[in-house]
Protein backbone atom coordinates (compact mmCIF):
# COMPACT_ATOMS: atom_id res chain seq x y z
CA UNK A 1 0.00 0.00 0.00
CA UNK A 2 1.27 3.62 -0.85
CA UNK A 3 2.53 5.90 1.15
CA UNK A 4 0.12 9.29 0.04
CA UNK A 5 0.97 13.33 -0.03
CA UNK A 6 -2.30 15.32 -0.74
CA UNK A 7 -1.59 19.47 -0.71
CA UNK A 8 -4.76 20.86 -0.02
CA UNK A 9 -6.07 17.76 2.22
CA UNK A 10 -7.79 20.15 4.33
CA UNK A 11 -10.00 21.06 1.15
CA UNK A 12 -13.16 20.02 -0.25
CA UNK A 13 -11.99 17.75 -2.45
CA UNK A 14 -8.83 16.80 -0.75
CA UNK A 15 -10.93 15.57 2.24
CA UNK A 16 -13.10 13.11 0.05
CA UNK A 17 -9.70 11.81 -1.32
CA UNK A 18 -8.34 11.26 1.71
CA UNK A 19 -11.37 9.47 2.82
CA UNK A 20 -10.73 7.17 -0.17
CA UNK A 21 -7.47 6.64 0.08
CA UNK A 22 -7.39 5.45 4.16
CA UNK A 23 -10.44 3.27 2.63
CA UNK A 24 -8.24 1.42 0.25
CA UNK A 25 -5.38 1.30 2.93
CA UNK A 26 -3.09 3.79 1.64
CA UNK A 27 -1.48 5.54 4.40
CA UNK A 28 -1.77 9.60 3.62
CA UNK A 29 -0.23 12.87 4.57
CA UNK A 30 -2.53 15.85 4.75
CA UNK A 31 -0.67 19.08 4.25
CA UNK A 32 -2.38 22.43 3.76
CA UNK A 33 -2.19 26.00 5.63
CA UNK A 34 -5.47 25.51 7.41
CA UNK A 35 -5.10 25.35 11.00
CA UNK A 36 -6.19 22.25 12.39
CA UNK A 37 -8.63 23.94 15.21
CA UNK A 38 -10.22 25.49 11.94
CA UNK A 39 -10.72 21.91 10.36
CA UNK A 40 -14.27 20.16 9.76
CA UNK A 41 -13.47 17.95 6.73
CA UNK A 42 -11.08 16.05 8.34
CA UNK A 43 -12.16 15.30 12.27
CA UNK A 44 -14.19 12.20 11.38
CA UNK A 45 -10.60 10.50 9.91
CA UNK A 46 -9.73 8.88 12.71
CA UNK A 47 -6.70 6.64 11.63
CA UNK A 48 -3.46 5.64 12.68
CA UNK A 49 -2.36 5.73 8.71
CA UNK A 50 -3.38 9.63 8.89
CA UNK A 51 -1.19 12.63 9.60
CA UNK A 52 -2.21 15.96 9.12
CA UNK A 53 0.64 18.38 8.52
CA UNK A 54 -0.30 22.34 8.62
CA UNK A 55 2.15 24.42 6.39
CA UNK A 56 2.40 26.07 2.82
CA UNK A 57 3.35 24.81 -0.59
CA UNK A 58 5.44 28.01 -0.51
CA UNK A 59 7.40 26.62 2.43
CA UNK A 60 9.76 25.50 0.07
CA UNK A 61 12.00 22.90 2.76
CA UNK A 62 8.97 21.95 4.62
CA UNK A 63 7.02 20.78 1.42
CA UNK A 64 10.45 18.97 0.17
CA UNK A 65 10.81 16.88 3.06
CA UNK A 66 7.12 15.55 2.17
CA UNK A 67 7.49 15.20 -1.26
CA UNK A 68 10.70 13.15 -0.58
CA UNK A 69 8.97 10.21 1.29
CA UNK A 70 5.79 9.82 -0.57
CA UNK A 71 5.48 7.32 -3.33
CA UNK A 72 2.12 9.05 -4.30
CA UNK A 73 1.30 13.22 -4.48
CA UNK A 74 -1.80 14.66 -4.93
CA UNK A 75 -1.38 18.47 -5.76
CA UNK A 76 -4.76 19.87 -4.57
CA UNK A 77 -3.22 23.38 -2.70
CA UNK A 78 -5.18 26.44 -4.64
CA UNK A 79 -7.26 29.57 -4.10
CA UNK A 80 -10.68 28.97 -5.25
CA UNK A 81 -13.18 31.34 -5.72
CA UNK A 82 -13.52 34.20 -8.37
CA UNK A 83 -13.91 36.70 -5.52
CA UNK A 84 -10.66 35.44 -3.99
CA UNK A 85 -9.00 35.20 -6.98
CA UNK A 86 -9.23 38.28 -8.04
CA UNK A 87 -8.23 40.09 -5.02
CA UNK A 88 -4.98 37.81 -4.53
CA UNK A 89 -4.14 37.12 -7.84
CA UNK A 90 -0.01 36.79 -6.74
CA UNK A 91 -1.04 34.31 -3.76
CA UNK A 92 -2.99 32.67 -5.97
CA UNK A 93 -0.15 31.86 -8.43
CA UNK A 94 2.24 31.53 -6.36
CA UNK A 95 0.21 28.49 -4.56
CA UNK A 96 0.53 26.58 -7.73
CA UNK A 97 4.24 28.06 -9.63
CA UNK A 98 5.89 27.29 -6.06
CA UNK A 99 4.34 23.51 -5.35
CA UNK A 100 5.21 22.52 -8.90
CA UNK A 101 8.41 24.07 -8.69
CA UNK A 102 9.42 21.76 -5.95
CA UNK A 103 8.09 18.90 -7.66
CA UNK A 104 10.08 19.53 -10.70
CA UNK A 105 12.77 20.18 -8.70
CA UNK A 106 12.73 17.11 -6.76
CA UNK A 107 10.13 14.13 -8.01
CA UNK A 108 11.23 11.34 -9.05
CA UNK A 109 10.59 8.28 -11.46
CA UNK A 110 9.77 5.84 -8.41
CA UNK A 111 7.07 8.61 -7.47
CA UNK A 112 3.31 9.25 -9.47
CA UNK A 113 2.01 12.57 -9.03
CA UNK A 114 -1.68 13.46 -9.88
CA UNK A 115 -2.21 17.34 -10.82
CA UNK A 116 -5.44 19.30 -10.12
CA UNK A 117 -6.31 21.47 -13.17
CA UNK A 118 -9.32 23.37 -13.78
CA UNK A 119 -12.23 24.00 -16.49
CA UNK A 120 -11.10 27.64 -16.51
CA UNK A 121 -7.77 26.84 -18.27
CA UNK A 122 -10.17 26.69 -21.58
CA UNK A 123 -11.08 30.44 -20.44
CA UNK A 124 -13.01 32.03 -23.40
CA UNK A 125 -12.41 29.13 -26.04
CA UNK A 126 -15.60 29.08 -27.24
CA UNK A 127 -16.52 25.01 -28.53
CA UNK A 128 -18.83 22.94 -26.95
CA UNK A 129 -17.91 20.52 -25.76
CA UNK A 130 -14.33 21.48 -24.53
CA UNK A 131 -12.38 18.77 -25.25
CA UNK A 132 -8.72 18.20 -23.96
CA UNK A 133 -6.74 19.24 -27.58
CA UNK A 134 -8.09 22.43 -28.23
CA UNK A 135 -6.03 25.72 -28.70
CA UNK A 136 -6.72 27.73 -25.43
CA UNK A 137 -8.09 31.58 -25.37
CA UNK A 138 -7.26 33.19 -21.95
CA UNK A 139 -8.17 36.66 -20.61
CA UNK A 140 -6.61 39.99 -20.89
CA UNK A 141 -3.47 40.60 -18.19
CA UNK A 142 -5.19 42.91 -16.69
CA UNK A 143 -8.15 41.32 -15.50
CA UNK A 144 -7.27 39.03 -12.11
CA UNK A 145 -9.33 36.69 -12.24
CA UNK A 146 -7.22 35.09 -14.86
CA UNK A 147 -3.69 34.85 -12.53
CA UNK A 148 -5.75 31.45 -11.45
CA UNK A 149 -6.34 29.91 -15.01
CA UNK A 150 -2.66 31.04 -16.08
CA UNK A 151 -1.00 29.93 -13.46
CA UNK A 152 -2.67 25.83 -13.34
CA UNK A 153 -1.61 26.03 -17.49
CA UNK A 154 1.73 26.94 -16.59
CA UNK A 155 1.75 24.23 -13.73
CA UNK A 156 0.45 21.61 -16.68
CA UNK A 157 3.14 22.72 -19.36
CA UNK A 158 5.78 22.13 -16.67
CA UNK A 159 4.20 19.20 -15.06
CA UNK A 160 4.21 17.57 -18.69
CA UNK A 161 7.35 18.71 -19.49
CA UNK A 162 8.96 17.00 -15.92
CA UNK A 163 7.38 13.38 -17.36
CA UNK A 164 9.17 13.98 -20.61
CA UNK A 165 12.27 15.09 -19.54
CA UNK A 166 12.74 12.83 -16.51
CA UNK A 167 10.47 10.19 -16.91
CA UNK A 168 8.34 11.32 -13.89
CA UNK A 169 5.01 9.18 -13.89
CA UNK A 170 2.20 11.52 -13.80
CA UNK A 171 -1.01 12.86 -14.66
CA UNK A 172 -3.15 16.08 -15.23
CA UNK A 173 -7.06 16.31 -13.97
CA UNK A 174 -9.17 19.76 -15.30
CA UNK A 175 -12.06 19.70 -13.08
CA UNK A 176 -15.42 21.22 -13.85
CA UNK A 177 -17.74 22.19 -11.22
CA UNK A 178 -17.08 19.85 -8.65
CA UNK A 179 -19.97 19.67 -5.89
CA UNK A 180 -20.68 17.54 -3.29
CA UNK A 181 -20.87 17.30 0.78
CA UNK A 182 -18.51 19.53 2.62
CA UNK A 183 -17.41 22.53 -0.04
CA UNK A 184 -16.70 25.53 1.49
CA UNK A 185 -19.62 28.28 1.55
CA UNK A 186 -17.31 31.12 1.20
CA UNK A 187 -16.45 30.90 -2.21
CA UNK A 188 -19.77 32.11 -3.97
CA UNK A 189 -19.83 28.27 -5.55
CA UNK A 190 -23.23 28.40 -7.14
CA UNK A 191 -24.76 25.15 -5.68
CA UNK A 192 -23.96 25.74 -2.20
CA UNK A 193 -24.76 29.42 -2.80
CA UNK A 194 -28.53 29.04 -3.91
CA UNK A 195 -29.29 26.12 -1.49
CA UNK A 196 -28.05 27.48 1.19
CA UNK A 197 -29.99 31.24 0.36
CA UNK A 198 -33.02 28.33 0.11
CA UNK A 199 -32.74 26.80 3.03
CA UNK A 200 -32.49 30.18 4.73
CA UNK A 201 -35.64 31.02 3.59
CA UNK A 202 -34.01 33.77 1.16
CA UNK A 203 -34.75 34.83 -2.57
CA UNK A 204 -32.39 32.55 -4.70
CA UNK A 205 -29.65 35.09 -6.83
CA UNK A 206 -28.41 34.45 -10.04
CA UNK A 207 -26.00 36.72 -11.39
CA UNK A 208 -26.44 38.21 -15.19
CA UNK A 209 -29.56 37.01 -17.07
CA UNK A 210 -29.52 33.09 -16.03
CA UNK A 211 -28.89 31.81 -19.32
CA UNK A 212 -25.22 30.51 -18.87
CA UNK A 213 -24.65 27.16 -18.56
CA UNK A 214 -22.63 25.15 -16.32
CA UNK A 215 -22.64 21.26 -15.72
CA UNK A 216 -22.13 19.75 -12.15
CA UNK A 217 -19.91 16.65 -11.11
CA UNK A 218 -20.20 14.53 -7.71
CA UNK A 219 -17.39 14.83 -5.44
CA UNK A 220 -17.41 11.57 -5.10
CA UNK A 221 -17.38 10.76 -9.02
CA UNK A 222 -14.34 13.32 -9.43
CA UNK A 223 -12.54 11.20 -6.58
CA UNK A 224 -13.40 7.85 -8.45
CA UNK A 225 -12.04 9.73 -11.94
CA UNK A 226 -8.51 10.58 -10.16
CA UNK A 227 -8.28 7.40 -9.19
CA UNK A 228 -9.00 5.58 -11.99
CA UNK A 229 -6.55 8.12 -13.82
CA UNK A 230 -3.81 7.21 -11.53
CA UNK A 231 -4.18 3.57 -11.87
CA UNK A 232 -4.18 3.23 -15.40
CA UNK A 233 -0.83 3.66 -16.75
CA UNK A 234 -1.71 4.13 -20.10
CA UNK A 235 -3.09 7.98 -18.82
CA UNK A 236 0.42 9.00 -18.19
CA UNK A 237 1.67 12.09 -19.26
CA UNK A 238 -1.60 13.16 -20.48
CA UNK A 239 -4.44 15.99 -19.48
CA UNK A 240 -7.90 14.86 -19.38
CA UNK A 241 -11.37 16.34 -18.12
CA UNK A 242 -13.30 15.32 -15.33
CA UNK A 243 -16.28 15.91 -14.52
CA UNK A 244 -20.27 15.54 -16.11
CA UNK A 245 -21.87 16.53 -19.21
CA UNK A 246 -25.28 17.23 -18.00
CA UNK A 247 -25.52 20.79 -18.43
CA UNK A 248 -28.17 22.89 -17.13
CA UNK A 249 -28.78 27.47 -17.20
CA UNK A 250 -27.73 28.70 -13.86
CA UNK A 251 -31.69 30.26 -14.03
CA UNK A 252 -32.88 25.97 -14.69
CA UNK A 253 -30.72 25.63 -11.43
CA UNK A 254 -32.34 28.38 -9.80
CA UNK A 255 -35.59 26.76 -10.68
CA UNK A 256 -34.70 23.73 -9.68
CA UNK A 257 -33.58 24.07 -6.39
CA UNK A 258 -36.20 26.30 -5.33
CA UNK A 259 -38.68 23.56 -6.60
CA UNK A 260 -36.62 20.89 -4.30
CA UNK A 261 -36.45 23.08 -1.36
CA UNK A 262 -39.57 25.74 -1.37
CA UNK A 263 -41.75 26.56 -4.59
CA UNK A 264 -42.61 29.33 -3.03
CA UNK A 265 -39.45 31.38 -3.30
CA UNK A 266 -38.73 34.15 -5.07
CA UNK A 267 -35.62 34.20 -7.84
CA UNK A 268 -33.91 37.53 -8.25
CA UNK A 269 -31.71 38.30 -11.21
CA UNK A 270 -28.63 40.41 -9.94
CA UNK A 271 -26.72 42.14 -13.03
CA UNK A 272 -22.82 41.46 -13.01
CA UNK A 273 -22.09 44.97 -13.05
CA UNK A 274 -23.99 45.34 -8.90
CA UNK A 275 -22.61 41.49 -7.95
CA UNK A 276 -19.02 40.99 -8.73
CA UNK A 277 -15.46 43.11 -8.49
CA UNK A 278 -13.98 44.63 -11.10
CA UNK A 279 -11.86 42.19 -13.61
CA UNK A 280 -14.78 39.76 -13.40
CA UNK A 281 -15.82 38.04 -16.97
CA UNK A 282 -18.93 35.64 -17.51
CA UNK A 283 -17.96 32.29 -19.58
CA UNK A 284 -21.35 31.71 -20.67
CA UNK A 285 -20.91 27.86 -21.27
CA UNK A 286 -18.06 25.50 -20.36
CA UNK A 287 -19.53 21.83 -20.77
CA UNK A 288 -16.27 19.10 -20.85
CA UNK A 289 -15.72 16.51 -23.27
CA UNK A 290 -15.17 13.60 -21.23
CA UNK A 291 -14.24 10.91 -24.09
CA UNK A 292 -11.10 11.13 -23.44
CA UNK A 293 -10.99 9.64 -20.16
CA UNK A 294 -13.60 7.09 -20.79
CA UNK A 295 -11.53 5.64 -23.32
CA UNK A 296 -8.16 5.28 -21.26
CA UNK A 297 -9.93 4.33 -17.93
CA UNK A 298 -13.83 3.27 -18.60
CA UNK A 299 -14.40 5.65 -16.12
CA UNK A 300 -17.78 7.90 -16.41
CA UNK A 301 -19.80 10.10 -13.91
CA UNK A 302 -23.23 7.90 -11.86
CA UNK A 303 -24.67 10.91 -10.45
CA UNK A 304 -27.34 12.81 -12.14
CA UNK A 305 -27.83 16.36 -11.35
CA UNK A 306 -31.24 16.13 -9.76
CA UNK A 307 -29.41 13.30 -7.18
CA UNK A 308 -26.19 15.52 -6.44
CA UNK A 309 -28.37 18.39 -5.54
CA UNK A 310 -30.44 16.18 -3.08
CA UNK A 311 -26.98 14.63 -1.61
CA UNK A 312 -25.71 18.54 -1.46
CA UNK A 313 -29.42 20.09 0.34
CA UNK A 314 -29.29 17.18 2.74
CA UNK A 315 -25.50 17.70 3.95
CA UNK A 316 -26.01 21.54 3.75
CA UNK A 317 -29.05 21.36 6.07
CA UNK A 318 -27.27 19.75 8.55
CA UNK A 319 -24.20 21.88 8.34
CA UNK A 320 -26.53 24.75 9.10
CA UNK A 321 -28.46 23.84 11.61
N1 LIG B 1 -14.13 22.34 -6.60
C1 LIG B 1 -14.13 22.55 -7.91
O1 LIG B 1 -15.18 22.68 -8.54
C2 LIG B 1 -12.83 22.63 -8.67
C3 LIG B 1 -12.90 22.96 -10.04
C4 LIG B 1 -11.72 23.05 -10.75
C5 LIG B 1 -10.51 22.78 -10.15
N2 LIG B 1 -10.47 22.46 -8.83
C6 LIG B 1 -9.16 22.20 -8.22
O2 LIG B 1 -9.24 21.11 -7.33
C7 LIG B 1 -8.39 21.35 -6.22
C8 LIG B 1 -9.17 21.17 -4.92
O3 LIG B 1 -10.25 22.11 -4.90
P1 LIG B 1 -11.32 22.18 -3.71
O4 LIG B 1 -12.63 22.44 -4.30
O5 LIG B 1 -11.12 21.04 -2.81
O6 LIG B 1 -10.87 23.53 -3.00
P2 LIG B 1 -10.66 23.84 -1.44
O7 LIG B 1 -10.47 25.31 -1.32
O8 LIG B 1 -11.71 23.22 -0.64
O9 LIG B 1 -9.27 23.13 -1.16
C9 LIG B 1 -8.04 23.74 -1.44
C10 LIG B 1 -7.18 23.63 -0.19
O10 LIG B 1 -5.90 24.17 -0.51
C11 LIG B 1 -5.42 24.79 0.67
N3 LIG B 1 -4.37 25.74 0.29
C12 LIG B 1 -4.51 26.88 -0.42
N4 LIG B 1 -3.32 27.48 -0.56
C13 LIG B 1 -2.40 26.70 0.09
C14 LIG B 1 -1.00 26.78 0.28
N5 LIG B 1 -0.30 27.80 -0.19
N6 LIG B 1 -0.40 25.78 0.96
C15 LIG B 1 -1.10 24.73 1.47
N7 LIG B 1 -2.44 24.61 1.32
C16 LIG B 1 -3.08 25.58 0.62
C17 LIG B 1 -6.64 25.45 1.29
O11 LIG B 1 -6.45 25.71 2.68
C18 LIG B 1 -7.72 24.42 1.02
O12 LIG B 1 -7.90 23.56 2.14
C19 LIG B 1 -7.80 22.74 -6.40
O13 LIG B 1 -6.50 22.62 -6.93
C20 LIG B 1 -8.71 23.39 -7.40
O14 LIG B 1 -8.04 24.37 -8.17
C21 LIG B 1 -11.60 22.37 -8.07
Amino acid sequence: MAKCLVTGGAGFIGSHLISRLLCDNHSVIAFDHAPWDKLNNLFSLNSSAFKYVQGSVSDSSLFRSLITDAEQIYLLAATLGVRRVIENPIGTANTQVDQVRDICAIASSRQKIFYASTSEVYGKTIVSPLTEDLPLVLGEPDKARWAYACSKLLSEYLLLSLYRDKNVPLVVGRFFNVVGPRQNLSYGAVIPNLLSQAIKGMPLTVFGDGTQTRSFCHVDDAVDAMLSLMNHDSSLGQVFNIGNEEQISIGGLADKIRSLVDPLLEIKMIPYKDAMPFGFEEILHRVPSLNKIKQCTGWSSKYKLDEILRHCFIALKEALV
